[in-house]
């Protein structure tokens, strides 16, 4: 409520005497560069931006709460997943690629990250709207996002960049074939469902280590757009999505997601049919079927999207005891990448802000720094270890956080476990064996109308052997839309030996 009685201050409180006048020499005269209230108004606006996000810029969010319904004590014992426990959270939804001002209906993995504020510390889980990631190692991620975004030239995007970049990246054929089908294009945030992504570890109270996967599966039912309605609504609302979630929430209309995991026993990585850190592959459900943990809902929307959303920082790591990395070459680059990038668009002291700050006490020795407002009584000591009763680290912790054995040379590879494994072969699961027909026609129709614009010859030659390796007549279907009068095009779906 505005309290018509209350006078404008400055920043520093001081009451002011126009909101609407410059000082100036007589009615026609110079501006006073003494007039300290326009300038503090001009400067402070032309600092109202912070860098946004380098991915994921575009994005809307919301509060509510964690509960766990069931008892998966006997796999971790974080205190957020004991059962019956309530937990604050918050949820931001968000496009890949596309800048703060894109239209939300862009097709894009959506991210899923999630905040909990555990009575442990806080715990973030950074994941997207698919089980799997284009890539498997960190040292591509910049390279993967330059060619999503634009040309250094043109300024614009380019599907011969991108395209160039996933063909020769042939690891990415899972999560491309995620990306051109239904799930590139949800009606909604909270028409989709949300992964970890990453295998994670939990850790249980006798120190029992185990692989988990998170699935969190929408309750309002998975929803898409078809390409041509998502053309439309980005020219007609760019903001369609966050839109959505605030109205829904406006309404009592609260969408809910039901937890559940995947849990490998820890002895069984090693001999799994697949490399279980490898984040370009699922674990079929048949080997390890979700179990179920628990419920959230979103419940209130943000009151400030600036400060509650724009500066929200989600950071893979931030655990809690009793959950922790995996051997993941992608989760542990992420691990260092994000407080990073944090420390950079938002500042060096970005966990003091009410949106990121825990709801458990913090005894860091952590100090200063640009904007540090709070601080420790004078007598606290300022380093560890010290004989002045400071707070001290607790050895006990270290069982809480997980681990697993690993030795050899410094080198740079690919991981040994399964090294057997191709990229194409759970891709073409999912388009035989998971899609059904629409879905399947879809995805054909999706996959021709984006390399439609791929212009180099050679470079399409290249995308059609990259969908006959996910599939043989997916890559016949894909040159046939194409290029439907190129030699090759006419040859029968039925002679590659995949019926439509
Ligand atoms: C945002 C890096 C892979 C999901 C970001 C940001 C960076 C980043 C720097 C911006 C953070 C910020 O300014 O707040 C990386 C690197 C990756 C990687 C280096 C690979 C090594 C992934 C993967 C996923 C993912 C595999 C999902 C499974 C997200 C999400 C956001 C994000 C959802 C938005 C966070 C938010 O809502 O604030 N990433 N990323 N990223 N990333 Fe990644």
């Amino acid at each position: 409520m505005t309290d018509e009685k209350r006078v404008t201050t400055t920043n520093s409180g001081a009451p002011v005497a126009s909101d609407e006048h410059s000082q100036s020499v007589g009615a026609d005269g110079a501006i006073a560069l003494h007039d300290h209230y326009l300038v503090e108004k001009l400067a402070q606006f032309n600092r109202e931006r912070i860098p946004e996000r380098v991915v994921h810029a575009k994005g809307g969010g919301a509060f509510g709460t964690f509960t766990t319904t069931a008892d998966v004590s006997k796999y971790t014992r974080a205190a957020l997943f004991q059962p019956g426990v309530e937990t604050e959270m918050l949820a931001r939804f968000s496009t890949v690629a596309g800048e703060q001002g894109s239209p939300d209906t862009w097709r894009d993995p959506r991210g899923f990250s999630l905040k909990f504020y555990t009575t442990e510390g806080n715990y973030d889980l950074v994941g997207n709207n698919t089980p799997v990631f284009f890539l498997r190692d960190g040292i591509k991620f910049p390279d993967f996002i330059r060619s999503q975004k634009r040309l250094p030239g043109t300024h614009l995007r380019d599907h011969d960049m991108q395209w160039d970049f996933w063909t020769l990246s042939p690891e990415s054929a899972h999560q491309v074939t995620w990306l051109m089908g239904d799930r590139g294009l949800p009606a909604s945030w909270r028409n989709m469902d949300g992964f970890g992504s990453h295998t994670y570890q939990w850790i249980n109270a006798e120190g029992e280590r185990f692989w988990v996967k998170y699935h969190f599966k929408t309750n309002q039912g998975i929803e898409i757009l078809k390409q041509e309605d998502a053309d439309r609504i980005a020219g007609e609302d760019a903001d369609f999505h966050i839109r959505d979630l605030s109205a829904a929430i406006d309404r009592e209309e609260f969408p809910t997601w039901t937890l559940s995991v995947q849990i490998m026993p820890y002895e069984d990585a090693a001999t799994y049919r697949f490399n279980p850190f490898d984040l370009t592959k699922v674990w079929p459900h048949s080997d390890y079927p979700l179990i179920e943990v628990g419920t959230m809902e979103l419940n209130r929307n943000p009151e400030n999207y600036f400060a509650q959303i724009e500066q929200a920082a989600f950071a893979p790591s931030n655990f809690v005891p009793g959950i922790a990395a995996s051997p993941d070459k992608m989760l542990l680059a992420r691990i260092f990448s994000y407080a990073d990038a944090h420390r950079y668009r938002v500042g060096t002291n970005h966990a003091q802000l009410p949106v990121n700050a825990p709801k458990s006490p913090v005894h860091s020795y952590s100090k200063d720094g640009a904007a540090r407002f709070d601080f420790q009584k004078a007598e606290v000591p300022v380093y560890a270890p010290n004989s002045l009763g400071g707070a001290h680290a607790d050895p006990q912790v270290a069982g809480d956080t997980g681990g697993w054995e690993s030795d050899g040379e410094l080198q740079r590879s690919a991981a040994t476990l399964h090294p057997e494994d191709d990229d194409f072969g759970q891709a073409g699961t999912l388009v035989r064996e998971v899609m059904d027909d629409e879905q399947r026609d879809r995805l054909v129709g999706n996959i021709v109308g984006h390399v439609s614009k791929v212009t180099r010859p050679e470079l399409r030659q290249r995308v059609f052997e990259y969908w006959a390796n996910v599939d043989p007549t997916l890559g016949l279907r894909v040159r046939q839309g194409v290029e439907p009068s190129a030699p090759g095009s006419n040859e029968d779906a039925e002679t590659v030996g995949v019926s439509a």
